[in-house]
């Protein structure tokens, strides 16, 4: 079973889902997939979404309430906007966390530019007890014109989230090529829906499991999508995920 770390199921407080009525019907096709678990991230961002964790945690609860049979396991974090004082605003609940005992920070960077001084920023964090997550780092202008620009946070031991719709093209060869590629640099902890709509991106696992298997084997597919995602749910560590293309391994193997 899956379990969606990073979707957009909260009604009316981003650019999510609508209604209860459309979160139950996301909920239900994302039970046909197999997802057991999903953790809930409305967008936290000063100038666009000003969500504040108490309406969240308000609206959260009703969503829980509503959806109590749908044989999906809930939990509430959020997705948050990259500032400077990440650490703090962990520390004066301004922001919320992801996971069993708020272990994780899924952090959105800017699309065009990593932030001067990001390292430091998400070093702090890490100090303070919370592991930064970065969401979708395929879907940045600037890890698309050269992934090593990540390297650094990489080696600091950031963790990586990749979108199921990024593997299997969805926005496009450009953003499928990054993943491929940031995946076989070993740096990628694992993927999640980054659901917003049902009828715009449904959750999409098995048919990104299927090419993720494909490319890097069952084992590769099995810990990004399966375990990864269930552990940072239960608040346990995870590694990133070492990617080898399959074609390359076989071929060396069978002449
Ligand atoms: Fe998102």
């Amino acid at each position: 079973m899956y379990t969606d770390v990073h979707c957009h199921l909260l009604p009316g407080v981003d650019d999510g889902v609508e209604s209860f009525k459309e979160a139950e019907a996301w909920l239900k096709r994302a039970r046909e997939e197999k997802v057991a678990r999903v953790i809930v991230t409305p967008h936290i961002r000063p100038d666009t979404y000003p969500n504040k964790p108490p309406e969240l945690k308000r609206r959260f609860a009703e969503l829980v309430e509503r959806s109590r049979d749908s044989g999906v396991e809930l939990s509430l974090g959020a997705e948050v906007y990259y500032r400077h004082d990440l650490a703090e605003a962990v520390a004066r609940q301004e922001i919320l966390a992801l996971g069993a005992g708020g272990r994780y920070l899924l952090v959105e960077l800017p699309l065009a530019v990593l932030p001067a001084g990001s390292e430091e920023v998400l070093y702090r964090l890490r100090l303070s007890g919370v592991e930064p997550l970065i969401a979708h780092p395929e879907r940045y202008v600037f890890a698309q014109d050269e992934p090593m620009r990540l390297a650094e946070l990489a080696r600091e031991g950031t963790l990586f989230q990749i979108t199921t719709h990024s593997v299997t093209g969805g926005f496009g060869g450009n953003i499928q090529r990054t993943a491929f590629r940031l995946l076989e640099l070993g740096w990628v902890a694992l993927i999640a829906s980054d659901a917003h709509k049902l009828s715009k991106r449904p959750p999409m696992f098995r048919e990104a499991v299927r090419v993720i298997a494909n490319r890097y084997g069952k084992e590769a597919a099995r810990r990004l999508a399966v375990e990864n995602p269930r552990r940072l749910f239960n608040g346990e560590r995870i590694e990133p995920v070492a990617c080898r293309p399959r074609r390359w391994r076989l071929g060396g193997l069978s002449g």
